[in-house]
């Protein structure tokens, strides 16, 4: 059996308010404690975003109630809502900065929102961007001529990783998540998985999954879910809407990764606990831990997950190393394939 601390899941879609037939607050984080993670951070382009402080508050206040493992709170940026930024940052982990096209309509526009998004939002709380090829240099100039730190979401391209790279070798203040399904997934399972492997940023080509692996123990700081569960019936409707579910998957398929010698314990420890920790200042848990059954092979499936949604792109896949128990705060909580706590 191996040992891990409760991981730490920097980006999560709970769908509260307002999207709660995808998911909510107690299917999400049950979802998360079954996949080892014991705290998440929740994103706000919910309907409605959670762009003011009075939102956010009510948001955490309905977690304290009814979510299962322990969650914080992204504000959402608004070119409309800059004056109160400040009072928002009381109740957010961090700040969430979209400057691309995605699921639902929140969005930055403009250089003029984003220079007083960054003298207006106080320093020690990070900024995280949805900032794809161009938008992602427009990011990393914005944290190197304010030097404060700046986190990249899902990381998917090449040239992407390199920029990240090259900042770094800068000694700029940039830190940088990659998701599961860009590391294990590509633009050749597309005819396979259909609208279910539509998300933003999309599946790279082969390099680029050659070049997140590259960079996996200089460059990559965090492996993140970016879990955005839609329905089935979403998914294969008309209006495909982005997003993919990852928060009982990534860390089977993380393991996996390791008894494949492609990454070592060690590092996914740092990638799936140690530095999200760290970026975002999070609190420990005490007596919290994952136990992993290293020689367990099984079948990644659509039945029993805990996710409303009820479905995986990953399902068919096998993997070796099964999560067996989750221990929050010395209670069992996960137990053989079964939440246990209420
Ligand atoms: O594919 C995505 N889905 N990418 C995002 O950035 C948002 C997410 C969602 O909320 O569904
Ligand atoms: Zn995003
Ligand atoms: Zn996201």
């Amino acid at each position: 059996m191996i040992k891990l601390p409760g991981l730490v899941d920097t980006h999560v879609h709970l769908r509260v308010p307002g999207g709660e037939h995808k998911e909510d607050l107690h299917t999400g984080s049950a979802a998360a404690l079954a996949g080892g993670f014991t705290t998440i951070l929740a994103m706000p382009n919910t309907n409605p975003p959670l762009v003011l402080p009075e939102r956010v508050e009510a948001i955490n206040a309905q977690a304290q109630r009814e979510a299962l493992c322990d969650v914080f709170f992204f504000g959402g940026a608004s070119g409309d809502h800059i004056d109160q930024l400040p009072e928002l940052a009381q109740h957010c982990v961090g700040l969430k900065v979209y400057m691309d096209q995605t699921f639902g309509p929140l969005r930055v526009e403009g250089l003029e929102a984003l220079l007083s998004i960054f003298q207006k939002w106080p320093e020690g709380k990070m900024i995280a961007f949805h900032a794809e090829k161009n938008s992602m240099a427009v990011g990393v100039a914005l944290a190197a001529i304010f030097f404060r730190p700046v986190h990249f979401c899902h990381v998917s391209r090449k040239e992407e990783i390199e920029l990240i790279a090259a900042a770094k070798n800068r000694g700029l203040p940039v830190t940088c998540e990659v998701t599961p399904h860009h590391l294990f997934l590509s633009e050749e399972d597309l005819p396979r998985l259909g609208p279910l492997g539509d998300m933003r940023p999309v599946l790279g080509r082969s390099k680029d999954v050659k070049a997140l692996w590259d960079h996996i123990n200089d460059t990559v700081d965090c492996i993140a879910t970016d879990h955005a569960p839609h329905t089935l019936a979403e998914k294969i409707g008309e209006k495909t809407p982005p997003g993919i579910p990852g928060l009982e998957t990534s860390l089977p398929l993380m393991f996996n990764a390791v008894t494949e010698n492609r990454l070592s314990l060690e590092r996914l420890k740092a990638l799936m606990h140690d530095n999200p920790r760290r970026i975002y200042n999070l609190p420990e848990q005490a007596e919290t831990w994952v136990e992993v059954n290293e020689n367990q092979r099984y079948e990644i499936k659509n039945e029993g997950l805990y996710t409303k949604c009820g479905w995986t792109p990953f399902a068919g896949q096998t993997v070796q190393g099964k999560i067996q128990r989750v221990v929050l705060r010395g209670k069992t909580v996960f137990e053989n394939g079964l939440i246990v706590t209420q």
